[in-house]
């Protein structure tokens, strides 16, 4: 493939970083963007990288209205000799063009992306924190700018790819989250978008996360859409359960986000021998495992939350304690290991990280 020329403007001035100590996540972003214009008969083009700016959109703007966007997580770290590391980034380039289809929005080139993106990061190097628990978090996106108010996939579109240095995502850390089953609202039904990293997937599910916020829960667990008996996700994460020596996750079934750390921990998990199995799995059976002594652990799977513990499960009100509130050591061998493959601190064995 050729590669198209970025065009690059730096900014004239740089912004104080932020206190790595104290960092929470999503909150501040680099001095630099990346930037590209779609239209139809033309594609994309104009790549550039430019100062970190508030956009201009036309009020009509599609997006607004009928919120034909989608966008991806994914993270690049630092290496204790300086190399900058980044997890995957293929994987969520990928997943980034199967939600765009499902929404009807055209494809981005996967490779010029990348480009793009490793481009933009080694300007941006020196925003990548290095404490332990700390990243650089990468969020492409794209939104379709066009100004109509007729429900029809939009004409025009802009691709952004910003930065956001970051520290945990749960203010419990790897300490173990409190969640919510959730029985009154609904993430996603089959057929639906929920296989794709889509907003409305995300603002359908605030309500949900309020109430379980006021309850003292960090997040819910979706049921799935029909017999809401069956356990699909939580709101930023996949989930896993240790039941019995067996780790089991909910099968991919379109409504469930096809999480790349998801793909990595069952990589992980195969390769340690751990028997482990991707299936249907209803809250009955979490239930009766809890009743038998057998849950032995959960944990949620995400870039943005890395691994992490849950505590407490509440069933409409039975609540279940698992590993004694503690994190599990599976969890935290899956944490550590997780971890220092993206770090640099251990042999990546999977080569799943690409240096720059
Ligand atoms: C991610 O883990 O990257 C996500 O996009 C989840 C988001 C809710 C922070």
């Amino acid at each position: 493939m050729k590669i198209s020329p970025i065009q690059i403007k730096l900014s004239d001035s740089r912004k104080e970083k932020p206190n790595p100590e104290t960092l929470v996540f999503g909150r501040s972003f680099t001095d630099h963007m990346f930037t590209a214009d779609y239209e139809e008969g033309k594609g994309w083009h104009s790549y550039r990288i430019v100062p970190y700016a508030p956009v201009t959109l036309d009020p009509a703007a599609i997006v607004f209205h009928y919120g034909q966007t989608v966008f991806e997580g994914l993270k690049a770290y630092r290496s204790p000799d300086g190399t900058v590391r980044l997890f995957r980034p293929e994987e969520n380039m990928k997943r980034m063009n199967l939600s765009l289809d499902r929404l009807c929005m055209p494809k981005i080139d996967e490779e010029m992306a990348l480009h793009a993106l490793t481009k933009l990061i080694q300007i941006e190097k020196d925003w990548i924190p290095t404490l332990n628990g700390t990243s650089l978090y990468i969020r492409p996106f794209v939104i379709a700018n066009e100004a109509f108010l007729g429900v029809a996939p939009a004409k025009k579109y802009q691709f952004f790819i910003i930065l956001s240095p970051v520290g945990a995502y749960y203010k419990e850390g790897i300490h173990p989250v409190k969640i919510l089953v959730e029985n009154e609202f609904v993430r996603a039904v089959k057929g639906g978008t929920g296989g794709a990293k889509t907003a409305g997937n995300y603002a359908s599910g605030l309500k949900a996360q309020e109430v379980a916020g006021q309850r003292g829960y960090s997040q819910v667990l979706w049921l799935d859409g029909i017999e809401r008996k069956y356990v699909e996700e939580v709101g930023s994460m996949n989930i896993f359960f240790k039941i019995d020596g067996e780790v089991v996750t909910p099968a991919i079934n379109g409504s469930i986000l096809e999480g790349i750390t998801r793909k990595s921990i069952l990589q992980l998990l195969d390769y340690w021998n751990i028997p482990v199995a991707e299936r249907k799995i209803s809250m009955d059976e979490i239930r009766e495992a809890y009743e038998a002594g057998k849950l032995e652990e959960i944990f949620g799977t995400g870039t943005a939350a890395v691994i992490s513990p849950v505590g407490e499960l509440n069933w409409d009100g039975y609540k279940m304690i698992v590993n004694g509130s503690e994190t599990g050591p599976l969890a935290k061998q899956l944490f550590d290991t997780l971890t220092n493959i993206q770090t640099g601190k251990e042999e990546d064995p999977f080569n799943w990280i690409i240096e720059l």
